[in-house]
C-alpha cells in the first residue's frame, strides 16, 4: 500500500470493504501477536486513552489507526477488564466524528463524573494548506457505551503556544478537579498548562497557569503530560521531545520521563520540592504512559510499547504497537517503583524450576533472586544457533545491560541494540515477563524496568542460561487460547 496523506485520513466510512477484510485477514497471520498484552489485531496502536474506573470495570481506550501499520486518522479503540489483566474489546470506540477532529481523536483522559464517564481529548483538524488547528473537547460515554459529544470546544488553543498542544489530563486534587495539557510556546519550547474545572464542572475550564516543574526548557514539545498522587507526592510523567541530553542521557527517539515531588500548590501552579528527571524505563521503547488514582486507593500506569515516527517489523502484517502490562506505582525510600498488578499471577501456570529450554512458548514468567557478587547471562527467544535476546545481570561491577543485538528481525538500530542501567551490588529479585514479542523486566519488584519489543524468526523461543547458577522459576502464562 502506497500510504499517501490522502490515503492515511480517508474517512473511516469511505475504506474499501474488500480492502480492509484483505488487510484484516493478512494481520491475522502475523507471528507477532501477544498473547496477554492488550494489543491491536490490525492497524497501529499508540498512546493508551481514558484509562478510568467506571460502572464497576477498568476502561482503557487506546489510539487506534485500524487500516495499516502507519499513523493515519486516529480513533480511540475501547476495551473493559474486571482485573487489570484481561481486556476485552467492546467495540464501542470513539472515531473522529466531529466537527472538530476532522484529522484525528486525539489523545485524552477519562473520569467517572455522575454515572457517565467524562471524556476529555484533543480534536486535531487541518486545514487545506495541512495547517493544524487543536481543540480540547469533550463528552460523555455511557455505561451502554454510547458516546455523547459535547459540542462546545473546551479549551480553545492559547495565544501563547503553537498548534502543539494537546493530550488533556484530567485529575483530582483536594476536592477539585484539574488538567494538564501538553505544549509548545512561541520559542519552540515544551511546557504544561493547567486548567480548573469552574465549580468542578466538567464543561466549564479556567485557565489557572503554565505548570512549575523546574522545566529545563530543551525539549521542544511536552507530549502526555500526567500527574498523579502516589503516597500523596505529586508524580508528573511525561514525553520532553528532544529533550538535552545533557539533561538526561536517554537512547530511544524520544524519552518518557518523570518526576516526584513533594506537593501540588494549586495557588502557585507548582510543584514543588521537585526531583530531578528520571527515566520510567530503561528498555528500548515505552512511551506516552498512563496512569490514574483509581477509587481503591491504588495509582495504575500503563504504556504504548513503541515510539513516534519509527517503523517495526510486524508492519509488514499490518500491525504496530503494543501495551505494556498495567503496573501499580508506590514509592518506596523516595523512589518509584512499578510492578504488574498482583492479579497477573493468576495466569501463572506449571511452574518449574528455572533452567535452559530448547524451545518455550515464548509466553511465560521467569522470577529469580541473584546473589551479590553474582554474575549472569540469559538468552531468551533463542533460536537454535543461541542468537536471542542477551540479558547480563553484573552485580560485581553494579550493572544490568539488555542486547538485543542478535535477537529476531532487527529494527531502529540506529538508535542502538543495547541499553543498561546502574544496579547496586546486592541480592537482587529478577522478574520477567515474555509474550511473543514483547520483554518486560523488573528489577527488585519494580526499581527499574526495562521494556522493549523482539521480533523472533521461525518462533525462536529457547532459554539459555550461562554465568553463576540462576536458581528461580519458570511459569507458563495462561493465555485463554488468543
Ligand atoms: C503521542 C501523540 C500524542 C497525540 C497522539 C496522536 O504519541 O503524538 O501527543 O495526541 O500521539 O496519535
Amino acid at each position: 500500500m502506497n500510504w499517501t496523506t490522502e490515503k492515511r485520513y480517508l474517512p473511516y466510512d469511505q475504506w474499501n470493504e474488500a480492502v480492509v477484510n484483505d488487510m484484516k485477514q493478512h494481520a491475522q497471520t502475523s507471528p507477532w501477536h501477544p498473547k496477554y498484552h492488550v494489543h491491536a489485531k490490525h492497524g497501529l496502536l499508540n498512546d493508551p486513552n481514558g484509562f478510568s474506573y467506571f460502572n464497576g470495570e477498568y476502561h482503557l481506550f487506546y489510539q487506534h489507526f485500524p487500516f495499516g501499520a502507519v499513523h493515519g486518522l486516529k480513533s480511540w479503540t475501547h476495551t473493559v477488564s474486571h482485573d487489570l489483566v484481561t481486556f476485552t474489546e467492546t467495540g464501542h470506540n470513539i472515531t473522529p466524528d466531529g466537527p472538530y477532529e476532522t484529522h484525528g481523536v486525539y489523545s485524552g483522559s477519562a473520569r467517572q463524573i455522575d454515572d457517565k464517564l467524562f471524556i476529555f481529548y484533543t480534536g486535531n483538524v487541518r486545514d487545506k494548506n495541512w495547517n493544524r488547528q487543536t481543540y480540547q473537547l469533550g463528552g460523555y460515554f455511557e455505561k451502554n457505551g454510547a458516546f455523547n459529544r459535547l459540542p462546545h470546544i473546551l479549551i480553545e488553543q492559547p495565544d501563547d503556544v503553537t498548534e502543539h498542544f494537546r493530550d488533556p489530563q484530567i485529575f483530582e486534587y483536594a476536592g477539585n478537579l484539574y488538567s494538564i495539557v501538553g505544549g509548545q510556546d512561541l520559542n519552540q519550547k515544551g511546557m504544561i498548562k493547567v486548567y480548573e474545572a469552574i465549580h468542578n464542572d466538567v464543561e466549564n475550564w479556567r485557565f489557572i497557569g503554565d505548570l512549575s516543574f523546574e522545566n529545563d526548557y530543551t525539549a521542544y514539545m511536552m507530549e502526555c503530560p500526567n500527574l498523579v498522587f502516589v503516597n500523596e507526592h505529586p508524580v508528573l510523567l511525561y514525553c520532553p521531545q528532544g529533550l538535552d541530553k545533557n539533561v538526561l542521557e536517554y537512547r530511544n527517539i524520544y524519552p518518557n520521563l518523570y518526576k516526584i515531588g513533594q506537593t501540588f500548590n494549586p495557588e502557585n501552579v507548582s510543584i514543588e520540592n521537585i526531583s530531578e528527571l528520571q527515566q520510567l524505563d530503561y528498555g528500548f521503547e515505552t512511551y506516552a504512559t498512563q496512569a490514574f488514582n483509581a477509587p481503591d486507593g491504588k495509582v495504575y500506569s500503563i504504556s504504548w510499547v513503541g515510539l513516534p515516527d519509527s517503523t517495526y517489523p510486524s508492519d509488514a502484517y499490518h500491525h504496530q504497537g503494543v501495551m505494556s502490562l498495567v503496573k501499580e506505582l508506590t514509592i518506596k525510600d523516595g523512589k518509584l517503583y512499578q510492578y504488574p498488578v498482583p492479579a497477573l499471577a493468576s495466569l501463572r501456570t506449571n511452574p518449574q524450576p528455572l533452567k535452559s529450554m530448547a524451545q518455550t512458548t515464548n509466553n511465560y514468567e521467569l522470577e529469580f533472586v541473584l546473589p551479590k557478587d553474582s554474575h549472569s547471562t540469559l538468552t531468551l527467544f533463542a533460536n537454535e544457533n543461541g542468537d536471542g535476546l542477551d540479558i547480563t545481570i553484573d552485580l560485581s561491577n553494579g550493572c544490568i545491560r539488555v542486547d538485543r543485538t542478535r535477537a529476531g528481525v532487527p529494527f531502529e538500530t540506529q538508535f542502538g541494540t543495547v541499553r543498561n542501567a546502574h544496579l547496586d551490588n546486592a541480592e537482587t529479585t529478577i522478574n520477567i515477563f515474555i509474550d511473543t514479542s514483547i520483554f518486560e523486566i523488573f528489577i527488585n519488584k519494580g526499581e527499574k524496568v526495562f521494556t522493549g519489543r523482539i521480533f523472533p524468526n521461525n518462533n525462536a523461543s529457547g532459554i539459555i542460561l550461562s554465568g553463576d547458577a540462576l536458581n528461580g522459576q519458570y511459569f507458563n502464562i495462561i493465555t485463554h487460547g488468543r
